[in-house]
């Protein structure tokens, strides 16, 4: 009998998940020693003060008054329109580029990239992101049957590669027709780092010479923490930069109500396609909605009908955005924290510009945040360093907090 059972594409996977680790060992912390005295950066969820998950206080209220139809009825396989509209104005503000826009709907941001990956990237092929990058676009990727490839993010003086951008880019389309580029910013995940409009312009002007002749790229802007901008016109001026793109070059953003509304057991999201070309929007919409039909059939109908319902109503769509912007300004006030005494211990971090997380580049992270345990703090090691979650530790416990991770890397 033959090893597996499994069918050949689908033998030998394993999935490591690489904060499970450190939730396991961070809830036996709390249980032996109480909440209060342990230090927890490993949630990848926006908490209070009180170190307790936050709903927006608003989207609650939407959310719990929705009648039965709204939360028991089958939606349609690409989403409900309406849905679609308050997830395209959502994403763009007052930013929308002059280009054929429309969107599906996903489960969450996830749903939004393995869509993506799996209708715009030959089987087999590299998708290109940033060597910092969220964990599970490696198995959004292998399980797609592609692989994924990296280009530095950062260059020694801890600015945005654009050089090794553009060198993965021409070595991968000399060996590939399309190209699937992710790139996850602002308030990228793990770093918090944000391209700015001219590293923005650098970016397209590579893209848009390098998809011409019969060779096309993807790009896709996983924008799921684009809500906790402190600026969020400003942060989003980039995007009018898609309304020139060569006919080569299809962009989409994927949208995800778990972070900017809090809803992340709901599992919503969007798949939003920009391009000059109508039929490439209609082929979008095709290929995707296909997607969806056969992966999930149809999605949450209450967290659809809960946008709906914020956006039907100026006053609530403007309370959820003062209630939002709240923990923008406390994340902001624990990253400052974080910041300042990273820079008087000579701790070396990665650039943060905002959002969830900052991240301390290591030698050996698991080393580093097992030492680190000993002090009650508990981090996720990734690849190349360690993640702090300032979306879930409250502003008293970072005193001191950069000062320890100064100490267990010297000690490491
Ligand atoms: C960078 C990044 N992209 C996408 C997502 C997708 O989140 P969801 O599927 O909950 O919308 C996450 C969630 O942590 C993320 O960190």
């Amino acid at each position: 009998m033959a090893d597996s059972r499994l069918a050949l594409h689908a033998q030998g996977k394993v999935y490591i998940d690489e904060v499970f680790d450190a939730v396991a060992a961070v809830g036996q912390a709390k249980a032996k020693y109480g909440q209060e005295n342990v230090v927890d950066a490993t949630i990848g969820s926006l908490c209070d003060e009180d170190e307790k998950l936050v709903l927006l206080p608003t989207v609650e209220k939407v959310f719990r008054g929705l009648g039965n139809n709204d939360i028991n009825a089958y939606s349609n396989s690409r989403g409900l329109p309406e849905y679609h509209s308050a997830a395209i104005t959502q994403t763009f503000g007052d930013n929308k580029p002059e280009a054929y826009i429309e969107a599906v709907a996903t489960p969450g941001g996830s749903g939004a990239v393995h869509n993506l990956i799996w209708n715009y990237a030959n089987i087999g092929d590299a998708v290109l992101t940033h060597d910092w990058y969220w964990q599970p676009y490696s198995v959004l990727c292998s399980d797609s049957l592609h692989r994924l490839e990296t280009f530095s993010f950062f260059d020694e003086q801890l600015q945005f590669n654009i050089k090794s951008f553009e060198k993965k880019v021409y070595e991968l389309l000399a060996k590939q027709e399309t190209l699937v580029v992710i790139l996850n910013t602002p308030n990228h995940n793990p770093t918090g780092y944000t391209l700015t409009d001219a590293e923005w312009d650098q970016v397209l002007l590579t893209i848009n010479q390098c998809a011409k002749g019969n060779k096309t790229i993807t790009l896709l802007v996983d924008i799921a923490y684009i809500d906790y901008l402190a600026e969020p016109n400003k942060g989003r001026k980039f995007m009018k930069k898609f309304s020139s793109l060569s006919k080569n070059v299809f962009t989409a953003f994927s949208f995800s109500m778990s972070k900017g509304f809090t809803l992340y057991g709901q599992r919503m999201g969007a798949l939003i396609g920009v391009s000059q070309d109508k039929n490439a929007i209609e082929e979008f919409v095709n290929a995707t909605n296909i997607t969806c039909r056969s992966r999930w059939s149809n999605l949450s109908r209450a967290a659809m009908t809960t946008m709906i319902g914020i956006y039907k109503d100026q006053t609530l769509l403007d309370q959820v955005g003062r209630e939002r912007y709240q923990y923008v300004e406390i994340m902001r006030q624990r990253a400052k924290v974080f910041v300042q005494e990273a820079k008087d211990a000579n701790l070396k971090i990665l650039p943060y510009c905002g959002g969830f997380f900052i991240t301390v580049p290591a030698t050996d992270p698991v080393a580093t945040s097992n030492r680190l345990r000993q002090s009650n703090i508990y981090v996720v090691p990734v690849a190349n360093g360690m993640r702090i979650a300032v979306c879930a530790v409250p502003t008293k416990k970072m005193y001191g907090f950069a000062g320890k991770v100064a100490e267990a890397l010297a000690n490491s």
